[in-house]
């Protein structure tokens, strides 16, 4: 896990960042208001955003990053090496990071399982002021994946 600074992250991070930022402007958020972004990349530098898409019904409310997973995979993209994640609260800038919840970490858990890669997640606050980036193995440690299932989805 590290502190990262907007001005010294590689470019290619800043532009993730930067994608996850205007899909967050997206967020369907009537009941929460809480809006969040997330943005994730490919090996070879394509990006995918979504934002959260809430329900009257509560339950079926999708987080930013699941919808971004399987909006990325329904366009035939399923291997990443990054993922960024930002927010914003009902009444404004979020003060702290916005870290992914437990049903995403799992998916994001997933999503390294496929990629053969331990996806580097990167949490913001709504200015940028305040990023962290830590590996999916740091958020979700002793996961439960495909291996405890005998299945190698890395070649799916
Ligand atoms: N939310 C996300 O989209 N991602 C997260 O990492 C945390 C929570 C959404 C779900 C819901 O629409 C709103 O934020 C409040 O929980």
């Amino acid at each position: 896990m590290k502190n990262l600074i907007f001005s010294k992250m590689p470019e290619k991070e800043q532009k993730l960042l930067i994608e996850a930022e205007k899909a967050m402007g997206f967020a369907y958020n009537p009941y929460s208001g809480f809006s969040v972004g997330a943005a994730l990349m490919t090996f070879d530098g394509k990006i995918v955003s979504a934002s959260n898409y809430e329900n009257a019904a509560y339950g079926p409310c999708v987080c930013a990053e699941r919808s971004a997973l399987v909006k990325a995979n329904s366009e035939g993209l399923r291997k990443f090496s990054k993922i960024a994640i930002i927010g914003k609260g009902k009444n404004g800038p979020t003060a702290g990071i916005v870290a992914p919840c437990g049903i995403c970490r799992q998916m994001i858990f997933e999503a390294s399982q496929i990629s053969n890669k331990d996806i580097m997640v990167i949490m913001s606050n709504t200015e940028m002021t305040t990023i962290i980036g830590a590996k999916i193995s740091e958020l979700l440690p002793f996961a439960f994946g495909p291996k405890d299932l005998g299945i190698d989805v890395n070649h799916f």
